[in-house]
C-alpha cells in the first residue's frame, strides 16, 4: 500500500511517483492521520462540483468560526472568499470579481515597466537569484500598484504576505499562530488607514474602485461589500498575487533551463504564454486544495464520512495519464485550459489574467536582456512547504546584453 508522507524528503523533492502509484492503485486514499487525498483528474473535477463539500474551516482547526472573537487569523479567514461557502461566498465573489478584473485588465504597462526597472537594477551583477531578486519585487510591486498602495514600505508587505499565506497550510504551533494573527493585526491597520486616504482622494485602483462599489449600493442590500471585507480580501489578493507568483518565475526559468529546444523556438507571446501554462502543469504551485464534506459521500466508490478532510491534489490531477498524453513531458502544443492549476468551479482562481501577465511579462523581458544563460547549481531544491510546489531560490549567471 502507498503511504502518503508530505514531509518526507523524497516526497518534496519529486512527488509525482507517489501521486501515479497513489492514483492508480487508490485514487482515493486515506491517510495515517485520517484525512483523505485525492489524485485522479476526473474525481477531482467531479468533488470541485459537489456543494456537499465546504470551503469553512474544520471544526477542530483554530481558524474555524468559533473563534472569530479570540483570533484575528480566524475572524479574517472566516471573512475570505477561500473559506466561504455559498451563498455569501456567491455574492462576495461576484462584488469583488467585477472590480478585480477591470483593475487587472490594465496592469500590462505597468508589469512591463516593473520588470524593465527591476532588471535595469540587477544590470551589475552577473548572478541573481530568480525569486527573491526578481520575481519577488516584480509580484509585489505590480500588487502594490494593483490594489493602490504607494510604493513604499515593501518589506514589511512581504513578511505579513507571507505570514498570512500560512492560512493555506496546518498552523503548526502556538507560536506561528501568534506571528500570524501579529502580522493580520498589522495589515488590517495599514489598509485601514489607506482606506481613509482613498475615501478622501479616490484615484484609479483596486481599494478605490471598491470603496465606490459598496457606496453605490443601497445600505440596506446585501449585494455590497463592507469596509472589513474590503481590507480583509486585499490581504487575500495581495498575498495572492506574491506568494505563488514569485516562485512560479523561478519554475518557469528552471523549465526553460530543461527545455532550452523548445524555448528557443518560441517567439510570440502566446507561445510564451503556452510554455508558462505547461511549465505549471507540470508543477503547480498549488499543489493540494483543501475541502470538508458536509455529509457521507461516495466517491470513485469509497464511502467518505460527514466531516472528514480531504485534499484535492491538483499537482497529480495535472499528471494524470487519462487527462493529458504523456503527462510527464513538456509539451507546449496541448489543447488549452484542461488543466487545474487555478482550480476549477465556484472557487476558481480570480488572478489567472494577472499571473499570466506577471509571468510572461517577467520571463520576456528577462531573456530580452540577456544573451547567456546557466543555473548556478543543477540540483533543484524545493521547499517543504504542505500543499505547495515551490523552489527554495533558483540561482542564475547571466551576461547582460
Ligand atoms: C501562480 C499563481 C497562482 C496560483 C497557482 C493560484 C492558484 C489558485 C487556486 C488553485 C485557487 C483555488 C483554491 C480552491 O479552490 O480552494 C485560487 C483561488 C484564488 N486565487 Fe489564485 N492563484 C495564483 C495567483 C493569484 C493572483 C495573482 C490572484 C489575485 C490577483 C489570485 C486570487 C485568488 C482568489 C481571490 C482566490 C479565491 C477564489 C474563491 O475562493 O472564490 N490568485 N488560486
Amino acid at each position: 500500500m502507498t503511504s502518503f508522507k508530505p514531509d518526507n524528503p523524497a516526497f518534496v523533492s519529486n512527488p509525482y511517483p507517489t501521486y501515479a502509484k497513489l492514483r492508480k492503485s487508490e485514487p482515493v486514499h486515506r491517510t495515517r492521520e485520517g484525512y483523505w487525498i485525492v489524485t485522479k483528474y476526473d474525481l477531482i473535477r467531479e468533488l470541485l462540483a459537489n456543494s456537499e463539500l465546504s470551503n469553512a474551516p474544520a471544526k477542530f482547526s483554530v481558524l474555524h468560526a468559533r473563534y472569530r472573537d479570540s483570533n484575528v487569523a480566524a475572524d479574517l479567514a472566516n471573512n475570505i472568499l477561500p473559506f466561504l461557502d455559498p451563498p455569501e461566498h456567491t455574492e462576495k465573489r461576484r462584488l469583488l470579481n467585477r472590480v478585480l478584473q477591470k483593475q487587472m485588465a490594465e496592469m500590462r504597462p505597468a508589469i512591463e515597466s516593473i520588470c524593465g526597472d527591476i532588471l535595469a537594477s540587477l544590470r551589475d551583477q552577473n548572478e541573481f537569484d530568480v525569486i527573491s531578486d526578481y520575481g519577488t519585487p516584480v509580484s509585489i510591486q505590480s500588487m502594490m500598484q494593483l490594489i493602490g498602495i504607494p510604493p513604499t514600505h515593501e518589506k514589511k508587505l512581504k513578511k505579513w504576505s507571507a505570514l498570512f499565506f500560512y492560512l493555506f497550510a496546518p498552523i503548526r504551533s502556538a507560536q506561528e499562530l501568534a506571528e500570524i494573527e501579529h502580522a493580520i493585526a498589522e495589515f488590517r491597520s495599514f489598509l485601514t488607514e489607506l482606506i481613509q486616504l482613498r475615501k478622501k482622494n479616490p484615484c484609479n485602483d483596486l481599494i478605490s474602485n471598491l470603496i465606490g462599489t459598496s457606496e453605490n449600493n443601497d445600505a440596506n442590500s446585501h449585494s455590497t461589500l463592507s469596509e472589513k471585507d474590503i481590507i480583509d480580501n486585499c490581504i487575500l489578493i495581495f498575498a495572492d498575487g506574491i506568494e505563488n507568483v514569485d516562485r512560479a518565475l523561478g519554475t518557469c526559468v528552471a523549465h526553460v533551463m530543461e527545455n532550452p529546444a523548445i524555448f528557443a523556438s518560441i517567439n510570440e507571446v502566446d507561445d510564451y504564454e503556452r510554455f508558462v501554462s505547461e511549465a505549471l502543469r507540470l508543477d503547480s504551485p498549488a499543489q493540494l486544495i483543501a475541502r470538508i464534506s458536509k455529509s457521507d459521500i461516495t466517491v470513485g466508490g469509497q464511502h467518505i464520512d460527514k466531516d472528514s478532510i480531504r485534499f484535492l491534489a491538483i499537482g497529480a490531477a495535472n499528471r494524470d495519464p487519462e487527462r493529458f498524453d504523456a503527462p510527464d513531458e513538456f509539451n507546449i502544443d496541448r489543447p488549452a485550459q484542461q488543466d487545474l492549476v487555478f482550480g476549477a468551479g465556484r472557487h476558481s482562481c480570480l488572478g489567472a489574467s494577472l499571473v499570466n501577465m506577471q509571468l510572461t511579462g517577467a520571463l520576456m523581458r528577462l531573456f530580452a536582456q540577456v544573451q547567456l544563460i546557466s543555473p548556478v547549481k543543477d540540483n533543484l531544491e524545493w521547499e517543504n512547504r504542505f500543499g505547495h510546489r515551490w523552489l527554495k531560490q533558483y540561482r542564475i549567471k547571466v551576461n547582460w546584453l
